[in-house]
């Protein structure tokens, strides 16, 4: 049985931090997407997470701390370069790649030497990790490989039965996963792609930070196929939409178009679907609603989801990365 906790009741955070103390899973509300948090103090209930998501064990989790000053504690040496980023984006969605001290048990890191820090920007998050006096391992609240959940309810539809309970914060603000850093070579290199952009970290470092364009890194997660609603997802520019649902069938189709409803002409097209949805045009909104957006029209159990290609500018990156992953081609 998933307990649903409402983060607005004093006695559901209680229970909440309670559970995560007696070694239970919670997922809980981040900026980014909700996680599934364990004690960190715990790895018998840090390996439970595993299990829980189905996720392969040795894919690293990331540790959510309380304050920049836990840094120390979780990571064997903090050079300057992780001191001014933390100052400067946390708590926020910067996940910076140390390496770990003993402190850091290796169910957590999948026994990689390195650790996964961040301090992640919710108030409810925030005192939890207050009240439990340690930190969480969180990984995306969601079964290995599906879109992560920005709401409580969306948790539940993939994690009910399998977690003690759900912490509801509302919807996540910023929708996408924490831009992930890595400190520990010779130049900071961006492994994920995310909210915090390159030219961002680069303003604060004044270094150049590496960003490969395509993630190569055989870090489980920068996986090929990750991301993924259930119906098959396809990304079409706007000017071959009405082409590619004439051939798929609109019927078939839900349609999750960018900004703004396309000329009429096309509007007769899109009427056979099975549903429409319209996301903000500028970037950030577009991120907070994706994931929703994309778990609404599989509830609609359409044969297939095609979406129009968003804009492929450079603010835009952390967006395309994570549709590059969710979807397949069209088939001819
Ligand atoms: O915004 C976020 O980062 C969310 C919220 C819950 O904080 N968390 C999240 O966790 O997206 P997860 O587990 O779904 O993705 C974490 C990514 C994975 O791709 C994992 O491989 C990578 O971080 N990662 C974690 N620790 C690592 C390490 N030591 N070395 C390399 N990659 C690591
Ligand atoms: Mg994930």
């Amino acid at each position: 049985m998933t307990v649903f906790l409402q983060a607005t009741v004093p006695a559901d955070l209680a229970r909440a931090v309670e559970l995560l103390r007696g070694g239970g899973l919670v997922a809980v509300p981040t900026e980014t997407v909700y996680g599934l948090a364990a004690d960190i103090a715990n790895p018998d209930a840090v390996g439970r997470i595993f299990s829980a998501k189905q996720r392969p064990p040795g894919h690293p989790l990331i540790v959510h701390i309380h304050a920049n000053s836990e840094l120390q504690h979780w990571a064997a040496e903090v050079p300057a370069a992780a001191w001014r980023l933390a100052e400067a984006f946390w708590p926020g969605p910067l996940t910076l790649l140390l390496n770990k001290s003993a402190a850091v048990p290796d169910v957590v890191t999948g026994g990689l030497p390195t650790v996964g820090l961040r301090c992640p920007d919710h108030p409810v998050l925030a005192q939890v990790l207050a009240k439990l006096g340690s930190a969480v391992a969180a990984p995306s609240a969601n079964l290995h490989k599906q879109l992560s959940p920005t709401t409580a309810q969306q948790v539940l539809s993939t994690l009910d039965g399998r977690i003690d309970a759900v912490l509801d914060g509302g919807p996540c603000r910023v929708g996408l996963e924490s831009t992930i850093v890595d400190l520990t070579g010779p130049m900071p290199r961006i492994l994920r792609s995310g909210p915090i952009t390159r030219e961002q970290l680069e303003a604060v470092l004044q270094t150049p930070v590496e960003q490969p364009q395509r993630h190569e890194t055989a870090v489980p997660g920068n996986m090929a196929e990750h991301y993924r609603p259930q119906a098959p997802l396809y990304s079409v520019p706007r000017t071959a939409l009405q082409a590619t649902l004439q051939r798929l069938g609109p019927a078939r189709c839900a349609v999750l178009l960018h900004g703004v409803l396309p000329p009429v002409a096309a509007l007769d097209t899109l009427k056979g679907t099975n549903a429409v949805r319209v996301l903000p045009a500028d970037k950030a909104g577009y991120a907070r609603e994706l994931y929703g957006a994309l778990h609404d029209l599989d509830l609609q159990h359409p044969a297939c989801i095609v979406i129009e290609t968003p804009p492929q500018d450079a603010d835009w990156l952390d967006v395309n990365d994570r549709l590059a992953r969710a979807t397949t081609l069209v088939p001819r």
